[in-house]
């Protein structure tokens, strides 16, 4: 993969998060991005503002072009060009097997802990080509966490589960505040409070799942990737689930992989859909994306017979 110099951020960094994040407080430092404050840029973009009512541009917080990856010899994924906004919420669906966790896993360099695994295009994050060479993928994931099909708790207490990022990264501040703040995000904190050096295994499946998301909240991500976090949660945990993404949006940006329908339809903004397809020239075959719109696009008009057919249960 090629670098890019996509972004004025002449330095290829990662913007540091802020150091404290409150509740309504932005996630993201952008401040190597913005324009001097004595600029004249400003006067522009003052004069180019349109009418009051004009809804605000969504900020891109994504943008990939060309993604491809391969498993060997094995083209997994191709052609694949997304952006995804600041504080949305987007949802990939598809059949099985049709790349969509391949593909959220380029989005913070899962990809890159698969033997044989490459990926190619160009993973643009706040600017930045999440690919170049000095860009350390221990930070990306501190600042683009993932959240599992199947709650993966560390077999540690709670609080050691909590704290694991902040410690790796090492995060400054009181460890007891961040694990806090983290359990409180992941909707947990008045159930665990009391229990807080008991072994994590000893919780309820939806109870695991959600320690999982505390935990990928606890080093301040601005986005989670949350590959099926429901598949194998019963209908009250799956709806903390998505009472909890209803709220981190507020702040943060998801992107969620889910087969279900109604749970796409529910929580997500905009939606993907990956399909399989043959090339000629491959013997296997290859995931692409068919459609990307507004959720009610793809779920009441879109515009791909393929779409039609898989959010009506035709196909997949
Ligand atoms: N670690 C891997 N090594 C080799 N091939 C892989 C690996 N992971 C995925 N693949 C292949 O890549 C393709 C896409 O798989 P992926 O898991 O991304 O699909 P998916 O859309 O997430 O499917 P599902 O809905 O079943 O989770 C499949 O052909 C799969 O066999
Ligand atoms: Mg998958």
């Amino acid at each position: 993969m090629s670098a890019s110099t996509a972004g004025p951020n002449p330095d290829n960094q990662i913007p540091k998060a802020p150091a404290e994040v409150g509740v309504s407080g932005s996630v993201t430092d952008l401040t190597p991005y913005l324009p001097p404050v004595d600029s004249e840029y400003d006067l522009e973009m003052t004069d180019l503002k349109g009418p009051e009512e004009a809804p605000a541009p969504v900020e891109v917080i994504f943008d990939c072009s060309d993604v491809e990856v391969h498993y060997g010899e094995h083209r997994a994924i191709r052609d694949v060009s997304l952006s995804f906004g600041l504080r949305e919420v987007t949802a990939l669906i598809g059949p099985s097997g049709c790349g969509k966790s391949t593909f959220l896993r380029c989005l913070n360099r899962m990809n890159d802990l698969i033997p044989g695994a490459k990926v190619g295009g160009h993973v643009i994050y706040h600017g930045q080509d999440l690919y170049a060479d000095e860009i350390d993928p221990v930070q990306v994931r501190k600042r683009i966490g993932m959240v599992f099909q199947k709650p993966n708790p560390f077999p540690k207490s709670i609080y050691d589960n909590v704290a694991f990022g902040p410690r790796v990264v090492g995060m400054e501040g009181d460890m007891d505040e961040i694990v806090e703040r983290a359990l409180v995000r992941g909707a947990l904190w008045d159930e665990v409070k009391d229990r807080l050096t008991e072994n994590a295994f000893g919780m309820s499946g939806g109870q695991q799942q959600r320690l999982c998301i505390a935990r990928a909240l606890a080093t301040d991500p601005d986005v989670l990737l949350m590959d099926e976090p429901c598949s194998a949660l019963d209908p009250i945990s799956t709806g903390r689930i998505e009472d909890l993404m209803a709220e981190l949006k507020e702040r943060i940006s998801i992107v969620i992989v889910t087969h279900n329908m109604q749970q796409a339809a529910r929580v997500s903004d905009k939606t993907a859909f990956f399909t399989v397809e043959m090339a000629e020239d491959e013997k296997r075959r290859t995931g692409v994306v068919v459609e990307y719109d507004a959720t009610d696009t793809i779920f009441t008009n879109p515009s791909d017979k393929r779409t039609e057919d898989y959010v009506t249960g035709k196909f997949g």
